[in-house]
């Protein structure tokens, strides 16, 4: 099957320009200015960006966690993703308390074949660190699960202490993975819960207030310095706090290998939110918590200014009417989590595009490029380039869309955004040379969707 992209707007991180991509089968054969080729077929991109398809490398489908599970699962969450213009997606696979890392990888695969319908990758939880566990982290880089992500949070579930972290560290220096940080300080956190419960303060709201910017701030740059120590670089996953991004800033200015991603979450909600009446809250209840509004523009600005190298969902979806009620007298109890892979792209070309806080080539950087460098997908993923796989979404910069659980595609009765308008749809979606989305209409397979063996990091 080949295929020719006309007419289009090209943008990838670096390049701007009115231009044709020529797809033979899979892959990207030719971009040029005008292409003169036979194909079977034409697709007319005329007055619409062409844009590498979104790489999202923060999702949880199919997740236990909290006493349930995140609603969509690999059919529902990658057919949304794709319909919002996702093309490839990295989730979390868990490794249980007391089983193998490879019994986790194997279980996740599980949940991804014959479901998936665009590409995936795994991460891979730790929940604890053993001898053992140490060992078998190289293993699984030899299956193309190249990061780790540790938990400074969630003390009895995930959560890992300082010495264990480190080891996972020095190891993952050995391997050329890279650790993913939950930094938020778990044990203080659990104090303050303890504290406000017996105060009678169980609503939503206390989420927040017991998870303070400090405990992320503090956590951050212990994560840090752990890594510093073990002369590794770490990936602050979900950063949320100004003092949080001020610790990987600092870092960076001195030279160490310090990324962060955050998430449109972040960028878009607030504390504020947690006080919607009639249990409303408990729709934001995520860790680390929704922050003040003036948080906002210390995050745009960290992305504008590469101290933050990307923007992830943490798609991790639980209903409202059953899922979140299970914290309805106990906000300790609420699973936490939000829906966010179908809403990503078009959430952050209206707010930082449309907005003027980042240009277009930033913001297919931040939701595509960068985060398939960081994680060992580049140039198979992350770009429009020949070589590369034919991943490509076909954007309506001028259409205009209203965010809402009734028409969105996620598995869930809510949408944190629900009414806002954003400008900037993904119309066309195309994955290894197939249209999956076409004009709004989903044309792909559950199943489809291939795993990606992920590189070992290069530096
Ligand atoms: O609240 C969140 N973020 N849920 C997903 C699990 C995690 O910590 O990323
Ligand atoms: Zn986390
Ligand atoms: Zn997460």
């Amino acid at each position: 099957m080949k295929t020719l992209i006309k007419g289009g707007t090209i943008v990838t991180a670096t390049d701007l320009f009115p231009g044709d991509v020529y797809i033979d089968d899979d892959m990207i054969h030719s971009v040029g200015t005008t292409l003169a080729v036979d194909v079977d077929k034409t697709i007319d991109a005329r007055g619409k960006l062409v844009i590498p398809g979104g790489v999202d490398v923060h999702t949880h489908l199919d997740m236990p966690f909290g006493g349930a599970f995140s609603v969509d699962d690999f059919k529902t969450g990658t057919i949304a993703a794709a319909f919002g213009g996702t093309t490839t997606i990295v989730d979390f696979a868990i490794q249980q308390r007391g089983g193998t890392l490879r019994e986790a990888w194997e279980t996740w695969m599980g949940k991804a074949e014959g479901k998936a319908a665009i590409d995936y990758g795994f991460h891979m939880i730790m929940s604890e660190h053993t001898p053992a566990l140490e060992r078998e982290m190289g293993e699984l880089v030899e299956e193309g699960v190249t990061s780790f992500k540790l938990f400074m949070a969630y003390p009895g579930v995930f959560f890992m202490d300082d010495g264990g972290i480190f080891r996972c560290m020095q190891r993952s220096g050995e391997i050329g993975a890279m650790i993913c940080m939950h930094a938020e300080n778990g044990l203080v956190i659990d104090a303050l819960v303890e504290q406000a419960l017996r105060r009678g303060e169980t609503e939503p709201k206390y989420h927040a207030l017991t998870r303070p910017p400090e405990a992320e701030a503090e956590a951050t740059h212990r994560a840090i310095a752990l890594a510093e120590m073990a002369n590794v670089p770490v990936y602050i996953v979900h950063l949320s706090a100004t003092g949080a991004l001020a610790e990987v800033s600092a870092a960076r200015r001195r030279g160490v290998q310090a990324f962060a991603e955050t998430c449109p979450q972040y960028l878009f909600l607030s504390y504020k939110n947690y006080e919607e009446p009639d249990f409303g809250g408990a729709k934001y209840v995520m860790s680390p918590p929704l922050r003040s509004k003036e948080t906002q523009k210390d995050l745009w600005r960290g992305l504008a200014f590469n101290d933050l190298q990307g923007i992830s969902t943490d798609h991790c979806p639980f209903c409202f009417k059953d899922g979140k009620q299970l914290g309805r007298g106990d906000f300790s109890k609420i699973p936490n989590g939000a829906p966010g892979i179908e809403t990503r792209m078009s959430l952050t070309y209206d707010g930082g595009v449309v907005g003027g806080r980042i240009s277009v080539n930033r913001w297919v950087e931040l939701t595509s490029t960068s985060p398939a460098k960081m994680f060992g997908l580049f140039p198979k993923k992350g770009t429009i380039a020949p070589g590369s796989d034919a991943d490509i979404v076909i954007f309506d910069p001028e259409a205009e869309a209203t965010l809402s659980a009734e028409t969105l595609h996620m598995n869930v009765d809510y949408n944190p955004y629900e009414g806002r308008r954003v400008k900037g749809v993904s119309e066309t979606v195309i994955s290894r040379g197939e249209v999956i989305v076409d004009k709004g209409i989903f044309v792909g397979a559950a199943g489809r969707g291939r795993y990606l063996k992920r590189a070992p990091r290069s530096t």
